[in-house]
């Protein structure tokens, strides 16, 4: 496909369907329209549809027929059967993270804490082959919105990686903020899985992606994660759990802490945190550690801005950062969020591969470690943190 005018389809008409529009509207690279939406709750999509001008579709097969590129914007349990449907019809998908998991049974009695996590597994890779292989028969794309990997430190991180051949030798990030506004999230049939999978996606997909640049750029291949730890807890769950109202406590039978530890094939390693229990705002960084450099990417909160009000009322009407509790005080504004956390990036990249043929960097094959890796983790988790391997698909 190359032509200069594109068209985007949305499935779903929810939180993430809303940045996904706001950041097509800074695409510069390509001439994008949005032929409509679609999602089965009627009042939802009217509204999104509405407030925009759009055509609200009755259907996915219809909202596919119409558009060039297909924004999956809809809960983790839907993900594959959206994505293979956009790719038999040879279109470009654009899917929100987690790219799939493990959902359960199907029965009333499944239950997120108690079910077999070599199952869990197992059902994943057959999701995450699905996708790549309706991918390989298809004129489409996987393109995984992992925006953590168009995050401008994270690009700059991979221009100073490949500028001076640096081996990464250890990297430690975070994604963890007060909990989420979701219901969905907590349940483990609708987000497969907590913490580990919800936000501990983000920094690995970012530690996995910079360990690919390296291998590309050193050796001509990736170098992928081979083994993993991890711990999961569920701390607001406890009996003992002191609740004063600041965090979420919505979470049915999921984990609300996770430790991940990756070594990957050449011996390297990555720590990455993800939680619901840091107060204070959204809590994102990634530090890497190499043989000629040090970078600590500060994705959210940063220092761009600083600013101080005695009361927070004077910035009653002020967008401040995400998640913050109070504005009282000093507060670390970000001055423009969605760009520090490359939503604009990624969609102005994803168009330009869907129009030009330029190589997706946040590729099927990134979403397919990144998932494989934090399933492995989930097995590792149910042995108490015992190192299991990572199946590389
Ligand atoms: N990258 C990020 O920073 C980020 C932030 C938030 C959410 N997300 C991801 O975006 C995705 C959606 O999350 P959200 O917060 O927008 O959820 P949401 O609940 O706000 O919206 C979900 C939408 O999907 C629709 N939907 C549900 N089932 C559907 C189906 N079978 N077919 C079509 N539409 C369906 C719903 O009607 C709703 O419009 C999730 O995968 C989530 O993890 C990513």
């Amino acid at each position: 496909m190359n032509k200069q005018l594109l068209l985007a389809g949305f499935v779903g008409s929810g939180f993430a369907a809303r940045f996904h529009y706001d950041a097509l509207q800074r695409v510069f690279s390509v001439k994008v329209e949005v032929a409509g939406a679609y999602s089965p709750s009627a009042d939802n999509l009217r509204e999104f549809t509405s407030q925009r001008n759009l055509k609200a579709f009755e259907s996915l097969e219809e909202l596919i027929d119409a558009s060039d590129v297909i924004h999956v914007c809809t809960p983790p349990v839907t993900h594959e059967p959206i994505v293979v449907a956009a790719l038999r019809k040879n279109k470009h998908v654009i899917v929100e993270k987690p790219f799939t998991g493990y959902f359960g049974d199907g029965t009333e009695a499944f239950n997120g804490d108690t079910f077999s996590r070599e199952e869990g597994l197992e059902a994943t890779l057959t999701s995450i082959r699905n996708m790549l292989e309706a991918e390989k028969a298809s004129e489409g794309l996987i393109m995984y919105a992992e925006n953590w990997i168009y995050a401008p430190a994270i690009q700059k991180e991979r221009e100073i990686l490949q500028k001076t051949g640096a081996q990464v030798l250890w990297m430690h990030g975070e994604q963890s903020h007060s909990g989420s506004h979701s219901l969905a999230y907590g349940q483990w049939k609708l987000s497969g899985g907590g913490s580990m999978i919800g936000k501990g996606c983000h920094p690995l997909a970012a530690a996995i992606y910079l360990k690919h640049v390296e291998g590309r750029t050193r050796t001509g291949n990736p170098i992928r994660p081979k083994t993993i730890s991890a711990r999961t807890h569920a701390i607001t769950r406890m009996p003992a759990y002191q609740d004063e109202g600041y965090l979420k406590t919505t979470y049915k039978d999921t984990e609300d802490f996770a430790l991940l530890h990756v070594v990957f094939e050449d011996g390297t390693i990555a720590d990455v945190f993800a939680s619901e229990l840091v107060m204070g705002g959204v809590h994102n960084w990634l530090e890497v550690n190499t043989s000629n450099h040090r970078t600590i990417c500060q994705v959210n909160p940063n220092t761009s801005m600083q600013s101080y009000t005695p009361d927070g009322k004077h910035f009653r009407d002020v967008y401040v950062v995400e998640k913050t509790e109070t504005k009282q005080g000093w507060s670390s504004i970000s001055p423009d969020e969605g760009w520090f956390a490359g939503y604009q990036h990624e969609m102005d990249a994803f168009y330009r591969s869907a129009a030009f043929g330029e190589p997706v960097e946040s590729n099927g094959q990134l979403a397919a470690d990144v998932i494989s890796t934090i399933y492995a983790g989930y097995v590792s988790a149910a042995r108490k943190g015992a190192e299991v391997t990572v199946p590389i698909l």
